[in-house]
């Protein structure tokens, strides 16, 4: 398999600057215990390869490898350089998803998580996925549905305005970058449609707080898509007023919606 030369340049919310080892660790601190649980459900063990693609910072793919070592291996790509754990059967890839060279029939676990949303051929890229699993493999993918996430306590009505604007704001940021915001719930839907069986479909929402990573996430990004979020009209004094809101101890909000969808190659018939 071919390293890529990164001509493409990442999507905004998929790793943008040197910002993202925060993104990465939030991300991790939120969504970690679901994909782990769902990965340990396909009863993955030693002798597995594993495919980890848009790897982030690798934390998850360095789970998968203790999982499967010491004769199995994991794969880990990614269109960026991401930071690399050292851990035993982990190999690490710079690679492009929609257009660089992938085996097919090689791995037992594919997992991709927030990575499809992002890319405008995700179909074709699920259709790659699939094609790189092993008969009887299992492909998991975690997407957000991210259209459904309103404010529920807040402070005052201007807090509720304030909130609706910055997250309109960035759902437009997020369309106008050709990511699918609400690809989460389709997912399950697609994978069938690429030929994979035995879908599996779990759905999991939560209420955000001042500790919630999620939010946590949301306030990072009014810092490091600064630029962004002001160049699609908001201003330096309402950032920071999100900033405020999103710190503030009675505030609530319901989270994105994540999905986590496994499905199995089907065995070929002799
Ligand atoms: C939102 S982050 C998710 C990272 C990690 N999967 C996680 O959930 O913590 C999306 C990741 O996909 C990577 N990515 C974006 N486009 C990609 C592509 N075409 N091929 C491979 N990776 C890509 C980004 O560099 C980034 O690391």
């Amino acid at each position: 398999m071919n390293a890529t030369s990164g001509l493409r340049p990442p999507p905004v919310f998929g790793g943008h600057d040197d910002h993202n080892g925060e993104q990465h660790r939030l991300l991790g601190l939120a969504f970690d215990p679901l994909t782990k649980g769902r990965l340990a459900q396909t009863g993955i063990g030693p002798g597995w390869r594993c495919l980890e693609v848009g790897a982030g910072d690798g934390g998850v793919a360095a789970w998968l490898a203790r999982r499967v070592a010491p004769t199995g291996g994991v794969l880990a790509t990614d269109i960026r350089p991401v930071r690399r754990p050292a851990v035993a059967g982990l190999e690490f890839l710079r690679h492009d998803i929609v257009r660089d060279p992938l085996p097919e029939a090689e791995f037992d676990l594919v997992h991709a998580r927030l990575v499809l949303r992002l890319l405008p051929d995700r179909l074709a890229v699920l259709d790659r996925l699939v094609r790189a699993l092993k008969p009887g493999g299992v492909l998991q993918v975690d997407e957000f549905d991210a259209t459904d996430a309103p404010a529920l306590r807040v402070p005052d009505p201007a807090a509720h305005r304030l909130y609706r604007t910055f997250m309109d704001t960035k759902a437009r940021i997020m369309n106008g970058e050709d990511v699918d915001t609400a690809w989460g719930r389709k997912a399950a839907a697609a994978m069938r449609r690429s030929g994979l069986t035995g879908i599996s479909s779990l759905r999991r929402s939560e209420l955000w707080s001042a500790d919630s990573p999620g939010l946590q996430l949301l306030s990072h990004h009014t810092r490091h898509l600064r630029e962004i979020f002001v160049r699609a009209g908001m201003t330096d004094r309402q950032l920071a007023e999100v900033r405020e809101l999103l710190a503030h101890p009675g505030f609530r909000a319901r989270s994105y919606a994540i999905y986590s969808v496994q499905g199995r190659r089907p065995r070929e018939r002799r």
